[in-house]
């Protein structure tokens, strides 16, 4: 394609997500866009970048930045947020009011794994009544985390077997989450650069592996605006390629843990 295509498609999918394409990513959309070429009966993609042109694409504008984005998830993926979790939550509700009802969110969710992985800890540790909110960009792994239905393959990566068969259900060759994990949790499409103030605060907000695909000044941006939805003593959980230095100074990497964040304190008039 030509560099002008391939520079109004990278704009677009920028604008819409965040995601940052740079130009040894072409054959990204190659691959990643020929079906939606296919079906729409587009002959290449410059043809589909002059189509995008159009502000009535919208549908198609939508189903070219979903494709561009990736959804790598596992059950308790690289398990140390995971484990601080575990340590984190029976203080957090002896912290809280008697009947204070735990929210957390899984911003960028996937297909699922990681809303699911919170959910078996919670019902491990006997915490009843918590709330976990799933958001994505995408429909489709939506859709699918909503189903709360996983394959062979998946179940595989992360998931200790006995946790496995105590929380899912073999239908077939796949595995169904049970009924009072996926009852849990709560799925919605959500874009990671809207605006979230609607939404309250959160106790803890896992935002993983998702701003390694931004520039700097969109992660800053985010990383402010999950911050303003987060308890005073609550933690943000980052991927292991991800950190706040240098983009945000309302949190801090937690001493001694590993992608764990806290609230800063700011000195007055400084927020
Ligand atoms: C690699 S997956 C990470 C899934 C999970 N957090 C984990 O660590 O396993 C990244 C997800 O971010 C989503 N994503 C990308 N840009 C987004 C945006 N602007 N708002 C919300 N989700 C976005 C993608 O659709 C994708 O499902």
């Amino acid at each position: 394609m030509n560099a002008e295509g391939f520079a109004s498609i990278a704009a677009l999918v920028k604008t819409r997500s965040g995601i940052v394409l740079t130009p040894d990513k072409e054959y990204m959309l190659e691959t990643r866009l020929a079906q939606i070429l296919k079906q729409e009966g587009i002959p290449s993609l410059d043809a589909l970048a002059l189509r995008l042109r159009d502000p009535r694409a919208e549908v198609l504008a939508r189903n070219v930045t979903e494709a561009l984005t990736t959804n790598e998830s596992s059950f308790f993926r690289d398990s140390k947020p995971f484990d601080h979790l575990k340590r984190l939550l029976p203080k957090l509700m002896a912290s809280r009011p008697a009947g204070h009802r735990l929210r957390i969110w899984s911003a960028a969710c996937s297909t699922g794994q990681e809303a699911y992985s919170i959910a078996m800890i919670l019902v491990e540790l006997g915490i009843r009544g918590a709330e976990i909110y799933g958001t994505d960009l995408s429909r489709e792994v939506v859709d699918r985390a909503r189903e709360g239905v996983f394959t062979q393959f998946e179940v595989q990566r992360g998931l200790p077997v006995q946790m496995l068969v105590k929380h899912f259900r073999q239908e077939g060759g796949r595995w169904r989450i049970a009924p009072e994990l996926r009852s849990m949790a709560r799925f919605e499409e959500r874009n990671l650069l809207g605006d979230h103030r609607a939404l309250g605060k959160f106790d803890v907000i896992f935002c993983r592996n998702v701003l390694i695909y931004f520039d700097p000044p969109t992660k800053g941006r985010v990383l402010n605006a999950l911050s303003a939805q987060l308890a005073p003593d609550g933690v943000v959980y980052l991927g292991g390629a991800e950190t706040v230095l240098g983009l945000t100074d309302r949190l801090a990497a937690v001493p001694g843990e590993r992608g764990v964040y806290a609230p800063t304190v700011l000195r007055a008039g400084a927020a």
